[in-house]
């Protein structure tokens, strides 16, 4: 098969960049699992947006200190100014972000935030995101969308990406592409614990190693202070999403005394429920959303409350059981501004790749709008490179 671009992974990162290229350039998109089972789809809490001139500076901070001032500046500022561009972009897609009366955008708040900035759709705002552009790319005549369908090398010649192997129904293939785009997810399938789904095992990040290209920060992993409890091991952890702290829940140790400023960046709370169930003798902490009005509950956060009805917890009249979980990965595939890799015609983003923007630890819902902001701009770089200049190996 040969396609102009071919796109590894169909998490939001991925379709993005697909529905950013122009319509004359063919694109074929393939994911290991089906559609829907990409983390991006799992996405609770909601995406940062700039809210204002005023706001740039407030929040350029939260995410550098969240991030330990390690975080690369430009990539910040460029995530930042972009977003309300983003937003702009996603409601066009048909996405529904909860609005008030008048029909302006509600912010919710996360840890670590010095306001709230981050618009949401209920507490799936993830699958309200992905499902949107996923429906938008499967009515483009000029991308083809490949499930089940596995990546198991990449085609290089002259050290350059010419496509990628893959495997469908057990039967080998070669896709060849003028350019290739890395959108494989996270790393929390090599876990015992994580939020993310069991196949996201860094493929992306594995196949570049094996090829040279450069890595970055491969040890910076990030642990969700707080998910569901369960004594049984389940196939992915039950997030609770850091807004449901945002909107006043407390987290309590076994003598039910708060112990953690529950706002603080994430890496700083899980160090402290850790701490604590230590010194408790027990495998969590309990957090109590009992604050939060019954009519919020329902309305902003129906998926964890009927997930955790469905466990066995009232969260209208009691506490519920939570321990951190790997979440996140900060590290990936090494990438410059425009989302390009140390190999020619290869491209990594969202999960994938590291540009840096999250330093050493990620500030809260930064994760879908960072993906998108540099899927749209590897998208420009690709369209670019597709119009100005010929491949430089044929396929
Ligand atoms: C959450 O809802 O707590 C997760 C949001 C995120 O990872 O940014």
């Amino acid at each position: 098969m040969k396609t102009d671009v071919l796109i590894i992974g169909s998490g939001c990162s991925g379709l993005y960049c697909a529905l950013k290229l122009p319509s004359d350039v063919k694109i074929t998109i393939i994911t290991k699992s089906d559609f829907a089972s990409s983390d991006s789809f799992l996405a609770q809490g909601g995406m940062c947006m700039q809210r204002d001139e005023n706001d740039f500076e407030s929040y350029f901070e939260d995410t550098m200190k969240a991030g330990h001032y390690e975080n690369d500046k430009k990539s910040v500022e460029l995530m930042i100014r972009t977003s309300p561009e983003i937003v702009k972009d996603l409601v066009s897609f048909g996405v529904n972000f909860q609005r008030d009366e008048q029909g302006n955008l509600l912010f919710t708040r996360e840890g670590a935030h010095s306001r709230n900035r981050i618009v949401f759709h209920k507490d799936i705002t993830g699958k309200e995101i992905t499902s949107h552009l996923l429906e938008a790319a499967k009515q483009r005549e000029n991308i083809t969308l490949l499930e089940y369908t596995k990546m198991t090398d990449l085609i290089i010649k002259e050290e350059m990406c010419i496509g990628a192997k893959v495997e469908f129904q057990g039967k080998e293939d070669l896709i060849f592409a003028k350019e290739t785009v890395l959108a494989t997810g996270g790393i929390g399938g090599n876990y015992e614990h994580s939020t993310n789904f069991c196949h996201l095992t860094g493929d992306g990040i594995a196949v570049a190693k094996r090829y040279g290209v450069e890595l970055k920060d491969m040890d910076y992993v990030q642990i969700h202070p707080t998910t569901l409890y369960t004594k049984e091991k389940k196939e992915r952890s039950f997030l609770i999403s850091e807004s449901v702290r945002g909107e006043g829940a407390k987290l309590y140790n076994k003598n039910m005394e708060r112990f953690v400023d529950e706002l603080l960046p994430r890496d700083i709370v899980t160090a402290a429920i850790l701490k604590q169930m230590k010194a408790d003798g027990r495998d969590y902490v309990w957090e109590d959303l009992r604050d939060i009005p019954k009519e919020e509950l329902e309305t902003h956060f129906p998926n964890i409350v009927e997930h955790c009805r469905k466990m066995g917890y009232n969260v209208f009249e009691e506490c519920i059981p939570v321990v951190p979980a790997q979440h996140y990965f900060m590290g990936g595939i090494k990438v410059n501004h425009e989302s390009k890799t140390s190999m020619e015609h290869l491209y990594a983003v969202g999960e994938t790749a590291c540009n840096g923007v999250h330093g050493k630890n990620r500030l809260a819902s930064n994760s879908l709008l960072e993906s998108m902001v540099f899927a749209g701009r590897a998208a420009d770089d690709i369209q670019k490179r597709l119009k100005g200049k010929v491949c430089k190996v044929s396929a």
